[in-house]
């Protein structure tokens, strides 16, 4: 029986939903004896790391250890880029897969892409690098001032196979020039996660934690949950100032609640903006304050149960804007674009900017409003395998 070797790239936190439902799909293959076999090695580079950022993912859903750390850490992004490149090169001479799957837009993915687009090792095909195939591709905010759009367009151009998730994608991709018979429109891996999860997501006690049931007499949807990383809003004092102040002049009306980002505390310390939270190094109840109630970053299961119940989501994040539209709870964008136009035009997402009036007022509005789960095209659950059905298919008939 023919077996192939398919190598799977994980680094930063959001990668880590993505793949979990391919090499969840990989092992069911596996194990329902569908042919070719597949011989499954998994990456992490390191570009996130320790319990919370990293560990706690793994663990929540069920993702096997890696099988090669590359422990690059944190860095510029040049240097991260260049580390990930320099240890990853040699791990692709070792193990000489017939496939690389990069998912999603962080450092790690374009650079594991481009060294596998330079290498050269021999096979049974003689010499060849392996098949390149970028999951979640073809998504644009068409703002390069962002290091995910710079990502995501290089992966983009280096890849054999393009998977989509949403039909803008295509569209992006077809201007860019790129060949329709490389485009793939698969769904979506994070929702796979999602959905595979949101059961047990339901036995975390984070709201009891949180003291959220006694806060509101059992009445949930009382409360928002913020979550904000970007470096354009975080790493200037003055974005980050403005966002901030419409927080608290929502927090007014409505408890925050806060997971923290490392990137994002670091931020606050710095620009000496602590006054404005209410810090927890641990889980605690609400305590009656206007003050923002901020934690540490939270696991996938404890993250899902708090936003499933929340009344309103702000975020800059690009993953949860597709979580909150499968979970229908109304979103509030923290940025001017969105790569992930589909979020928007299902009526779950609107983007406020960063503006302290606009976020306000949109975020007061939307409170109000009721959003109903939605489930764009192939948002089913089977994202995953159809990737790993139709890369099997590919390399045996190749
Ligand atoms: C990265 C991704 C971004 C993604 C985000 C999700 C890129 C270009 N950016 O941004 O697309 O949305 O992850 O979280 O790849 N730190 C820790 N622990 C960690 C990781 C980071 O403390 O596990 C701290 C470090 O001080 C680091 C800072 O957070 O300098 C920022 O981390 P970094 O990985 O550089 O970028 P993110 O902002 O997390």
């Amino acid at each position: 029986m023919s077996v192939y070797k398919f190598m799977v790239v994980a680094g930063a936190r959001p990668n880590f939903m993505k793949i979990a439902s391919i090499t969840s799909a990989i092992e069911d293959h596996n194990h329902s004896r569908r042919v070719p076999q597949i011989e499954r090695i998994l990456v992490h580079t390191g570009q996130h790391y320790g319990e919370q950022m990293s560990a706690s993912f793994f663990r929540d859903l069920g993702i096997p250890s890696p099988d090669v750390d590359l422990e690059v850490g944190s860095s510029s992004h040049a240097q991260q880029t260049a580390e990930i490149m320099k240890r990853f090169e040699p791990v692709l001479l070792e193990h000489t897969p017939d496939v690389l799957i990069v998912v999603g837009d962080v450092n790690s993915t374009v650079a594991c892409s481009l060294v596998a687009s330079k290498i050269e090792y021999p096979s049974q095909r003689g010499r060849v690098r392996p098949l390149i195939v970028h999951v979640e591709a073809g998504l644009r905010s068409f703002d390069r001032s962002m290091p995910e759009e710079i990502n995501r367009i290089v992966t983009d151009a280096l890849s054999d196979l393009l998977f989509i998730t949403e039909e803008s994608a295509a569209t992006n991709l077809k201007l860019e020039g790129v060949a329709q018979a490389k485009i793939h429109w698969v769904g979506n891996t994070m929702v796979d996660t999602l959905l595979k999860h949101r059961d047990k997501a339901k036995e975390s006690k984070i709201l009891s934690q949180l003291g959220l049931q006694q806060v509101a007499g059992h009445e949930l949807r009382s409360f928002a949950v913020v979550t904000l990383h970007r470096p354009s809003n975080v790493d200037k004092r003055e974005s980050l100032e403005e966002i901030l102040d419409a927080l608290l002049m929502l927090s007014q009306k409505i408890k925050i609640l806060f997971p923290m980002h490392p990137r994002t505390t670091h931020r606050i310390r710095e620009f000496g903006f602590s006054s404005k939270f209410e810090f927890y190094e641990s889980l605690q109840p609400l305590v009656d304050s206007t003050r923002i109630h901020c934690i540490p970053p939270l696991g996938y299961l404890d993250f899902l149960c708090l936003t499933s119940n929340a009344k309103l989501v702000l975020t800059d994040s690009g993953g949860i804007q597709e979580e909150t539209t499968v979970l229908g709870v109304p979103c509030v964008t923290l940025r001017e674009n969105t790569e992930r136009p589909i979020t928007v035009s299902t009526g779950n997402n609107v983007l406020a900017g960063t503006k302290k009036e606009n976020i306000l007022r949109l975020a007061l509005e939307r409170m109000e409003q009721k959003v109903r789960p939605n489930r764009p095209k192939y948002w089913d659950g089977e994202a995953g395998t159809r990737i790993v059905e139709l890369l099997s298919r590919l390399v045996e008939s190749s």
